[in-house]
């Protein structure tokens, strides 16, 4: 098996170490917006380890609140030694100045939001920018003292060294939040570390990351045959139009049309892919199959087992044709590789919860060429690649559909309705200019009548919900602020147009307590 090559054997890579309170992944995306390549490293890395991988920066991320507190993980000290140009940030700028022998105060009154900064040395990682800014804090102790050899460059009230470098060690640190959209001024001194201080051209595009990735695929895949399931999602679309920008007719996709899609969601898929990508595509028509399979199923889990097993039935009766293929496609993201813990570890298939998700005796490869991007990266590849706005801008979709928005059992008719009113929710909400403002917006169908009157007749229908959150990674959500005109032009369209409805509310409920779905 062939193992195609990593974008760090090509791109300059900065590694971004991670200290555990998340803001290891900002700081990566960030430093990839300068055009760099990034990964995160846990702070266990050894010296030894990150010579392996030279490195052309490290970054080293917000932590814990202190770096007194027991167990405070640490940085090998070896790494200060290695001449790799390193930025400290927050957590990071006390250990630098705690492991190199300067002093950090516990305690205090820190600093939390928006702190006026003024830099005292524009000489090197402030060079080019205002004496007086504003930038995000969040700091409990504070760096009292700068290890020999280094000078603090700014302060701020409460921080008497907010930021100290030696230029000569190749150590530049600040204590505030330069990755966060609060720091005004923080992407210009990521950038500042990256191409000036670290001396690293800025090669990571788009056009840069499409040939890599062509590259990789056409050294792992060679002359084989590649299949790829589609969901009408944005990660499987993107992975097919790369694949079959790197091996052409090689491919071919399955597309398996539960018929719990949105409106219009399954025709598009067929038309982007067969028409204008030209990629050979399987359009497997099974909309009657899963209604058959879930006719009287009503319990929300039993629901979901019934979709995602029958569509992996369906894939293998599909894919069987194809007895010479080889390798598989997934459309697995960084974040899961970063998740799932394994950096260059072996590739597993991404299971969780996802119709996509195919069992694991089946014999193929992995072709996962997304395996190094974020979310917004991979919208961009796909942009670049030729796909339509909708797919590359698709909110997230759970893999059983509409299954799990029609409470109660699944129908034909359940599934129109739901179809219908859910396509006037996103008409609504995209001729209001919203659509990227929320994370997700779509309709429910409850398992509820209730009276109501509509000309001189009583009526006893269903209610539809809608439900809109915001929200940065789906774990927590809140409910969106839609402007009441749009509710209302949503709730009037839903009424006139939706026979069988006669009810709109709007569903107020945060994630936690509630779920963003309703089943
Ligand atoms: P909840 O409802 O748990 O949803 O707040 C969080 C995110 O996950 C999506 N979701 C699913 N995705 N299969 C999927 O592939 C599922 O069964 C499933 N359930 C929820 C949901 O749309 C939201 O983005």
């Amino acid at each position: 098996m062939s193992t195609p090559p990593a974008p760090s054997e090509r791109f300059p890579t900065c590694l971004v170490v991670d200290f555990g309170a998340q803001y290891a992944q900002l700081i990566a995306r960030r430093v990839r917006e300068a055009h760099v390549y990034s990964e995160i490293v846990p702070h266990s890395i050894t010296a030894a380890e990150v010579r392996e991988r030279r490195p052309a920066a490290i970054v080293l991320s917000g932590g814990p609140r202190s770096v007194h507190v027991e167990g405070a993980p640490r940085l090998d000290p070896e790494i200060y030694e290695l001449g790799i140009p390193i930025l400290g940030i927050c957590y990071g700028a006390q250990l630098v100045a705690q492991q190199l022998g300067g002093e950090v105060a516990r305690g205090g009154t820190g600093e939390y939001g928006r702190t006026e900064l003024t830099v005292t040395d524009g000489s090197g990682l402030f060079a080019d920018q205002p004496v007086h800014q504003t930038v995000w804090m969040s700091h409990f102790d504070g760096i009292t003292r700068v290890p020999e050899g280094f000078r603090a460059t700014a302060t701020t009230d409460g921080a008497p060294v907010a930021a100290l470098e030696s230029p000569e060690r190749r150590i530049w640190a600040v204590q505030h939040h330069p990755e966060v959209s609060h720091t005004p001024f923080g992407q210009q001194l990521l950038r500042h570390f990256l191409h000036h201080l670290a001396g690293i051209p800025p090669t990571w595009t788009m056009t840069s990351i499409i040939e890599q990735q062509v590259e990789a695929i056409r050294a792992q895949v060679g002359d084989a045959r590649v299949i790829c399931a589609l969901s009408g999602g944005v990660d499987s679309a993107v992975a097919a139009a790369l694949v079959h920008k790197a091996v052409g007719p090689q491919l071919t996709c399955v597309f398996v049309d539960t018929g719990l899609l949105r409106r219009g969601e399954g025709e598009q898929v067929v038309e982007t892919f067969r028409r204008h990508q030209r990629i050979e595509l399987i359009h497997v028509r099974a909309a009657d199959r899963f209604f058959e399979a879930l006719a009287g199923v009503t319990d929300p889990e039993h629901k979901r087992k019934i979709v995602g097993e029958l569509f992996i039935r369906i894939f293998e009766e599909a894919a069987g044709g194809l007895e010479d293929a080889r390798f598989l496609v997934q459309g697995t993201l960084y974040p899961d590789v970063i998740e799932s813990g394994g950096g260059d570890g072996a590739a597993t298939i991404k299971s969780h919860h996802n119709v996509g998700g195919l069992p694991e005796d089946m014999s193929f490869e992995l072709v996962e060429p997304l395996r190094a991007l974020f979310k917004d990266e991979v919208r961009r590849v796909g942009e670049e690649l030729g796909l339509p706005e909708e797919i590359v801008w698709r909110q997230p979709f759970p893999g059983p559909g509409l299954a799990v928005r029609i409470i109660g059992e699944v129908t034909p008719e359940k599934v129109a309705t739901l179809q219908h009113a859910d396509a006037i929710v996103r008409e609504e909400l995209a001729r209001a200019g919203l659509e990227r403002e929320v994370w997700q917006a779509f309709a429910v169908l409850p398992d509820i009548r209730s009276v109501g009157v509509m000309g001189d007749e009583r009526t006893y229908a269903h209610p539809i919900i809608v439900r809109a959150v915001t929200s940065e990674d789906a774990m927590t959500a809140d409910w969106a602020r839609l402007p009441y005109d749009v509710l209302a032009s949503m709730s009037s369209r839903i009424i006139n147009e939706v026979p069988g409805i006669n009810r709109v509310a709007y569903d107020i409920t945060s994630k936690p307590p509630g779920t963003i779905e309703w089943e």
